[in-house]
């Protein structure tokens, strides 16, 4: 579908899944020209009136939805300010070692148990959320409530009371744990930004919270579907999976290729036109809301060449799987270093690891921004 709206209809107005009509951009150039235009912009809650919009919108998840990916300078330069030394890539890289050993302590686990396992729930959701609640500071045995909190907001099925509950369940749980956090702080990033907060520094409670809220979400969800997305599609491509098990040293490279080819996200959030603009020939009226397919980008033959091949050895580089321009992806360090030893680990542990049932019946999750399986069965010996 993408190959044929790239080159017959590479800027078209679609109606998405949620019922709202969006612009849809599937060429790398434009795409990436899009991610980078100050006239698309974020800040809707600011910016778009209730008449603007085809859905009504619950005001807890405005509320929540109100952090820097959904904000455009200068606040958007305030807040990544405050949170962007926590992942540089020189902090990240002082994670490793204890990425290394979540990761060790989950494939131990594996190993011990059945010789079939549910690789989504024994690995890929454990380790991502285990890394990203430590390095924020949430409690790790709340993960299996806000993971369904996630799931109904980010997904397409829920009614619009189960998502008014997600939000108000989210907004509470912050809320509550910001408080216990501020009685005794503790050496973590929600400490730090409680303690700038606190001093009259730049965040308001507001914003403290809603920070929270996209740093838990966009650092587990996507994480979890780089490595279950990323695994099946080395499984159902056997001569790369061997290339990578036999030369360990292409992992970031085939991290990277995995990040283009099998695209946790479909799209980017999407943006909004302050003015009209004009896309690939297509001009866009002022206040329409825009999509532009990273998934379709990333697999454009114009920019990539054979884009439809795995091949863990290419050179990736310029995929905009990060996203691209100033609300590139914060925590691309971090998911570079989980995801080398994430699929280390798994190769090394398990030279036999194959799919537990026919590719055709696994589940993908209902939603238009995330691109992830429901379930992964697999064999591990
Ligand atoms: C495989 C893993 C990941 C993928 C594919 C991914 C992808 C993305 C993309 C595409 C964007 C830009 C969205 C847009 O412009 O609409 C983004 C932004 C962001 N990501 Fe990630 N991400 C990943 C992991 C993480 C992790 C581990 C964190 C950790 C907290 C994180 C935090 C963020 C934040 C805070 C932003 C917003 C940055 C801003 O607005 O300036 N991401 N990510």
């Amino acid at each position: 579908m993408f190959a044929r709206l790239r080159s017959s209809a590479p800027v078209t107005p679609v109606i998405t899944p949620e019922g709202v009509r969006v612009w849809l951009v599937t060429r790398y150039e434009d795409v990436r020209a899009a991610l980078a235009d100050p006239r698309l912009a974020k800040d809707w809650v600011t910016h778009m009136t209730p008449e603007d919009f085809d859905i009504n919108v619950d005001p807890v998840q405005a509320y929540l939805d109100q952090h820097m990916l959904n904000l455009d300078p200068p606040d958007h330069t305030r807040l990544r300010r405050l949170v962007v030394k926590a992942f540089t890539p020189r902090r990240t890289a002082g994670l490793r070692p204890r990425i290394l050993d979540i990761t060790a302590g989950l494939v131990d686990a594996m190993a011990d148990g059945p010789d079939e396992t549910e690789l989504i729930e024994a690995f890929t959701f454990p380790l991502s959320v285990t890394v990203i609640c430590e390095l924020i500071g949430i409690p790790v045995g709340d993960r299996e409530s806000f993971r369904e909190w996630s799931d109904t907001l980010l997904s397409s099925r829920g009614t619009r009371e189960e998502t008014r509950a997600a939000a108000v369940a989210m907004y509470e749980y912050f809320t509550h744990l910001v408080a216990e956090r501020r009685r005794s702080p503790a050496d973590d990033l929600l400490s730090a930004l409680i303690a700038a907060r606190d001093s009259g520094d730049s965040l308001t409670e507001h914003e403290l919270l809603s920070m929270m809220f996209l740093l838990l979400v966009a650092g587990h969800e996507t994480m979890l579907n780089l490595i279950a997305g990323g695994v099946l599609a080395l499984l159902t491509h056997p001569a790369e999976l061997r290339r990578l098990r036999d030369d360990p040293s292409l992992l970031p490279s085939a991290v990277e290729e995995l990040l283009r080819y099998a695209n946790p996200l479909n799209h980017a959030t999407e943006r909004f036109t302050l003015e009209p603009v004009t896309i690939g020939g297509a001009t866009i009226p002022a206040k329409e809301w825009v999509m532009l397919a990273t998934s379709s980008a990333n697999r454009d033959p114009s920019r990539f060449a054979e884009a439809d091949r795995l091949d863990v050895g290419r050179d990736a580089a310029g995929h905009v799987g990060f996203g691209h321009g100033i609300h590139y992806c914060l925590g691309a360090p971090l998911a570079r270093i989980e995801g080398e030893i994430a699929f280390g680990a798994l190769l090394s542990r398990f030279p036999a690891l194959a799919l537990a049932v026919p590719e055709s019946s696994l589940r993908w999750r209902s939603s238009s921004l995330i691109h992830g399986l429901e379930n992964l069965p697999v064999r591990l010996r």
